[in-house]
């Protein structure tokens, strides 16, 4: 245990004046997505100084700005934020068949199942559906993997790829199976998330970033990494998107194989997290304490700790989840806002690849993950909702 954790608080009052300044950083946050409704031509990505840049088709980003905006109409009601909502929504509707990415669960679970979970409106469900059934192209029967990289024609090497981040597109087949009522989907979900747990958790509950595979057998070849320092270390973001995901597949499953993980993989990373609990780009970076720092993998592992707190049959376990979480989220309140700068983004100092040179900025994507924690911080109920 990490002792920068601090024991749980149990004074209700102090609680809730603990948290004080949580409507404030919500109030931040939706004048900065109003701002940003306003102005943006493109789906968001990363920011340049005081710009966005743009992916015009959403690249696997497009989600999280549409959910941003979902959430904002979640907190506030407001008309003009649903109606942005489904005008973005709509924008990324025909990428319900693109076969090219593994991305479809960040892409249309935000956009359309958020939606339609707010809204009521069967309509959305339809592309998020067509999404699923799209996704399972993906799959690689003989490994028992979701191909990470490439078309379906792409090189043996491309498509005998998987990623720890695919962990978080296994959701949308969740829903597709309660939804279509057929457990293709879920079982598909199922197989990658125990290939993942067998060669990409580590004895300790590191993480890899990717896991090669012999496309053609199946047979696993060797951990590598492309956003992380190395094939051995443990990449920030990754691992929170592994904690999260996790907890996914327990809330899809109550098999406790899923929640031990979710629970050890949570314990990993709050044992590896800095004085202010914002992790560096990778755990093993050489160069901590002077090394960059990634705000979105703290937005994930906070948000998804609220998640996996909602889901622990276990009180003391919830109550130090919850607790933590808290804590991640105020300090980027407190110290990576840009409330002090010209980012567009509401989050700074995140990371988007280190390895290819992207630091140092906002992302959208832990945006997104600020958001949702604030909320499932501020009304647990409702969040339990969206999601
Ligand atoms: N899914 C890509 C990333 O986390 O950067």
């Amino acid at each position: 245990m990490s002792d920068q954790v601090v024991p749980s608080e149990t004074n209700a009052a102090s609680k809730v004046d603990e948290r004080q300044w949580v409507p404030r950083a919500l109030a931040f946050s939706i004048g900065r997505i109003s701002q940003n409704m306003i102005r943006l031509p493109h789906f968001p990505e990363y920011t340049r100084g005081d710009r966005w840049v743009f992916v015009k088709d959403g690249g696997w980003v497009g989600g999280h700005w549409v959910g941003l905006l979902w959430l904002a109409f979640a907190y506030t009601r407001d008309r003009e934020m649903e109606r942005q909502a489904r005008k973005w929504a709509a924008r990324l509707s025909a990428r319900q068949s693109d076969t090219t990415t593994h991305d479809l669960g960040f892409l249309f679970e935000l956009s359309h199942v958020l939606g339609a979970n707010l809204t009521g409106d069967e309509a959305l469900k339809g592309p998020a559906l067509q999404a699923a059934r799209t996704l399972t192209r993906r799959f690689n029967r003989q490994g028992g993997f979701f191909q990470a990289w490439g078309g379906l024609d792409a090189s043996a090497a491309q498509r005998g790829g998987a990623i720890i981040d695919t962990m978080m597109n296994l959701d949308l087949l969740f829903w597709a199976s309660r939804e279509a009522a057929d457990s293709y989907f879920a079982e598909q979900a199922l197989a990658h998330a125990r290939t993942c747990l067998r060669h990409q958790v580590r004895p300790d509950f590191s993480t890899a970033h990717g896991a090669d595979f012999d496309p053609e057998t199946g047979e696993f070849i060797k951990l590598s990494t492309y956003q992380g320092l190395s094939a051995a270390s443990c990449w920030s973001r990754g691992h929170a998107w592994a904690v999260y995901g996790f907890a996914d597949c327990y809330r899809a499953t109550k098999d406790s194989l899923f929640l031990a993980t979710a629970r050890s993989l949570a314990e990993h990373a709050l044992g590896r997290l800095p004085e202010d609990l914002i992790p560096y780009w990778d755990y093993d970076s050489p160069l901590i304490p002077h090394d960059v720092r990634d705000s979105s993998a703290a937005a994930i592992l906070g948000s998804g700790l609220l998640y996996l707190a909602a889901l622990e049959p276990d009180s003391a376990l919830a109550e130090r989840w919850t607790c933590t979480a808290g804590k991640i989220l105020r300090s980027l309140w407190e110290n990576y806002t840009s409330r002090a700068s010209l980012e567009p983004s509401l989050l700074i100092h995140a990371t988007r690849s280190k390895p290819e040179g992207f630091m140092d900025h906002g992302l959208i994507y832990g945006d997104y993950y600020f958001v949702e924690g604030l909320l499932r911080l501020s009304d647990p109920v409702m969040a339990s909702n969206l999601h």
